[in-house]
């Protein structure tokens, strides 16, 4: 048992909270493919989400409960005390995916929802923040508004580090790129935080095959109707966007809108012995890196393929918490 599990527990907010990924991740102890990802000193004492059927997975998986309630309506000196604070705040108007209508970014009504973690940061002062987006945060406005995040960020107190992961250099059978920005109220633990280094040597990355449903692949639910195949191999020549996967490879980022995907999109598709398929909402949760033992059942699979898609690759999130676990341990 090393210095950090004797410590008490560090206390953690999670706003926009979803299904848990993220939560998930920071409190560890947990399993994912043979994996066991230890739990770490960190434990959520406060999260909350506008969407109800997200939050009801969420409540079905862990001990304590989530609130469900718009960020917006959240009276920070309310909230009880934390030393972190998350928000994978929401992306949909900084993704490069909504460039018809074009990118909006910061001037969108969702784009100003990380606003809310800004003002928690200003009433509490947590000693860290963990905020999580897409690739596309980085470019949005025409490369202004991250620039103008991060300065918002410093104006409240905190010095900020930021990367871009790749989901698949950590142990995770998916593609997804994903930008994590921490934030320090103190210098010296800015100082000493790195982020943590790709695990996954080049050649030995976990392929989609690993985590497909053998049942799946036996039952006509999954697959798609002749005629939606007959209607995509009309356009064909159109497409461009290669969406059926390679079981060799990880999967490419799967969305919250697999509960539609269609052959004409640009999800992920499997192509099982000539077929083409979707993946079962539990295959969406392992691409995802969700333990087997994750509930999911207890809202319809439309819900469930949204939820996930939202989240945060667990294990994504472990790696980065235990990151942050390693410079308490300097102290
Ligand atoms: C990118 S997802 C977060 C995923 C989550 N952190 C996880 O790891 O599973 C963004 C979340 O923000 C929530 N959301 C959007 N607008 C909100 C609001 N005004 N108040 C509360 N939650 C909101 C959505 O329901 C969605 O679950």
């Amino acid at each position: 048992m090393d210095q950090a599990t004797n410590l008490e527990k560090i206390k953690v907010a999670s706003l926009f909270c979803g299904c848990g990924g993220m939560d998930l991740g920071i409190q560890g102890d947990f399993n994912f493919l043979e994996k066991q990802y230890p739990q770490l000193p960190f434990e959520v004492v406060y999260a909350a989400d506008n969407d109800s059927y997200a939050t009801q997975i969420y409540n079905s998986n862990f001990s304590h409960k989530c609130e469900l309630k718009d960020v917006r309506d959240i009276v920070a000196s309310e909230l009880p005390d934390h030393d972190i604070l998350l928000g994978g705040f929401p992306c949909q108007s900084f993704s490069i995916i909504a460039q018809n209508p074009p990118r909006l970014g910061y001037k969108d009504e969702r784009g100003k929802l990380f606003f809310e973690m800004v003002k928690v940061l200003k009433e509490k002062q947590p000693r860290f923040f963990i905020g999580e987006n897409v690739k596309g945060l980085l470019s949005a406005n025409g490369g202004k508004a991250f620039p103008m995040i991060v300065k918002e960020f410093e104006n409240v107190g905190y010095h900020i580090h930021y990367r871009l992961l790749n989901s698949s250099e950590f142990g995770i059978p998916q593609k997804r790129e994903r930008v994590f920005i921490v934030g320090f109220r103190d210098f010296d633990d800015y100082f000493n935080f790195r982020f943590p280094l790709p695990n996954t040597l080049n050649g030995s990355k976990i392929k989609l095959k690993q985590v497909i449903d053998k049942k799946a692949n036996k039952d006509d639910k999954w697959f798609f109707s002749q005629k939606a195949v007959d209607g995509m191999l009309r356009v064909r020549e159109k497409m461009n966007k290669g969406r059926v996967q390679d079981l060799e490879q990880p999967c490419n980022t799967i969305s919250s809108h697999l509960a539609k995907v269609s052959l004409n999109g640009t999800d992920p598709v499997l192509m099982i012995d000539e077929r083409y398929r979707r993946l079962t909402p539990r295959e969406a949760a392992r691409i995802q890196s969700f333990p087997e033992s994750f509930r999911l059942d207890i809202v319809s699979e439309n819900r469930q393929y949204r939820a996930i898609g939202n989240a945060v690759p667990p294990v994504l999130m472990w790696h980065v918490a235990n990151a942050l676990r390693k410079i308490l341990v300097l102290f």
